[in-house]
């Protein structure tokens, strides 16, 4: 329970950052609901997390070919990504540099050149400005169209994953990742991966963060919410989610990995390919993985999971954003990935395994949302008593880290709350910069 004096919707927002400050305690388990749920929170958010940190804008091989651009969205601003002539990957804001319109509309498609629909001015996928209608007749020789290409904004990738940030001093993409790198590696390192189809977007009524908390540390809920593929029989016991470690590193990066499986649920024709991308630990991981749930600061998160499609367990791969639209909204972006060079049967039934599981019509996802919506409605609006709520973080508070294959604080088992205690802190520290 916090106490305080003035409503939030009277503070202004160096009081909010403030009282931030003195009611968010995530290294004693404490915090405050109105986190998901008051406007003025998601406010400083823009523009002291989403604005400032690396972010996720997609996958490489979603413009695998020379010419290919997809339109993205960083921290609530339109971006081009294109891939030039020469196979660089760039990315630019929407926007035409003669009035400001939207300079392209579509989600994705192939073209060298960009026409705005306003006035005409045609852009190249590298940035530059080659074309202005009537420019001779109308400018004389006063335009100069050098200084009047695209605003290129900062990309980075790492194996694959392309993050862009509004931030100009924003540390190295691979920094700002660290140690988390180590098991993105396993994700989306262990093989060439591929997107298949486009990504799946879905708006749902809660607030951001319930996403990134629920898969960063949350493997508490599955045997509760998930209850019923225990009943089902497609998993073993109702606490078959407690076995594994949970791992958190800087930045409020962490991960659950489930351990140990006896099934390889990858495919086995790859394993060279595996083996020539990853270290002997990692490997070892990879070859032990019941499944690997985790989040990359602040809103991407990442997914291995498996189902027995056929008698084979088959695992499926994926990334989603929680892209926040609202404090109480937002919309989940997924991509599904593959390994490239399994084959075309393989492909296939690892879709199933991920429809079946994590998707608008998956039996997870489906659980999921219902639960964030209900958290989220809970935790906003005017009721007074409201402001004073805090939620319970202390589970494993009592406990000592073990010693683990790969990098950060690893416990031994994943019913604890220390990612999310991580992942708040972290949080924490940025908004209160
Ligand atoms: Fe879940």
């Amino acid at each position: 329970m916090i106490k305080t004096d003035k409503p939030l919707e009277e503070m202004s927002k160096r009081q909010v950052v403030n009282h931030l400050y003195d009611t968010v305690k995530p290294e004693e388990g404490v915090i405050p609901a109105y986190l998901l749920g008051d406007p003025k929170v998601y406010e400083i958010e823009h523009e002291k997390v989403f604005l400032k940190t690396w972010v996720f804008v997609g996958h490489e091989s979603e413009v695998p070919n020379k010419g290919d651009f997809m339109t993205r969205e960083l921290a609530g601003y339109s971006l081009i990504i294109t891939r030039d002539g020469e196979g660089e990957i760039r990315a630019f804001y929407n926007m035409c540099t003669h009035r400001g319109m939207k300079l392209c509309r579509a989600d994705k498609g192939n073209k060298s050149m960009f026409t705005c629909p306003y006035h005409g001015f045609n852009f190249k996928n590298t940035g530059e400005l080659v074309g202005v209608p009537l420019q001779k007749d109308i400018y004389g020789g006063t335009l100069d169209r050098t200084t009047m290409g695209l605003h290129k904004v900062k990309l980075e990738s790492y194996k694959g994953l392309l993050f862009g940030t509004w931030n100009e001093d924003a540390e190295p993409l691979e920094d700002f990742l660290g140690d988390i790198r180590w098991y993105l590696d396993i994700l989306v390192g262990r093989a060439e991966m591929e997107v298949i189809g486009v990504p799946q977007r879905f708006v749902v009524s809660s607030n951001w963060k319930v996403g990134s908390d629920n898969f960063v540390g949350d493997s508490y809920h599955t045997m509760v919410t998930h209850g019923s593929i225990a009943k089902l029989g497609m998993v073993p016991s109702a606490t078959y989610s407690k076995r594994g470690f949970q791992i958190h590193t800087e930045n409020g990066h962490g991960l659950n990995l489930g351990t140990p499986n006896p099934d390889f649920a990858f495919p086995e024709e790859l394993k060279a390919e595996f083996k020539s991308n990853l270290s002997v630990e990692q490997y070892g991981v990879l070859s032990n993985l019941k499944n690997m749930i985790g989040n990359v600061f602040p809103n991407l998160s990442f997914l291995i999971s498996h189902t027995k499609i056929k008698d084979q367990f088959i695992s499926n791969t994926s990334v989603r954003m929680w892209r926040p639209i609202g404090h109480n909204k937002m919309e989940v972006i997924a991509w599904m990935l593959v390994e490239k060079n399994a084959s075309q049967d393989w492909k296939d039934r690892s879709r199933d395994s991920f429809i079946l599981t994590f998707s608008p019509s998956g039996i997870f996802e489906q659980d999921d949302t219902e639960v964030f919506t209900d958290i989220t409605e809970a935790a906003q609006g005017p009721m007074p008593f409201l402001k004073n709520l805090t939620y319970n973080y202390t589970m494993g508070l009592h406990r000592e880290p073990v010693e683990f294959v790969g990098p950060g604080v690893a416990y031994d088992d994943k019913f604890t709350e220390a990612s999310q205690r991580n992942f708040y802190k972290y949080w924490l520290e940025l908004m209160t910069k």
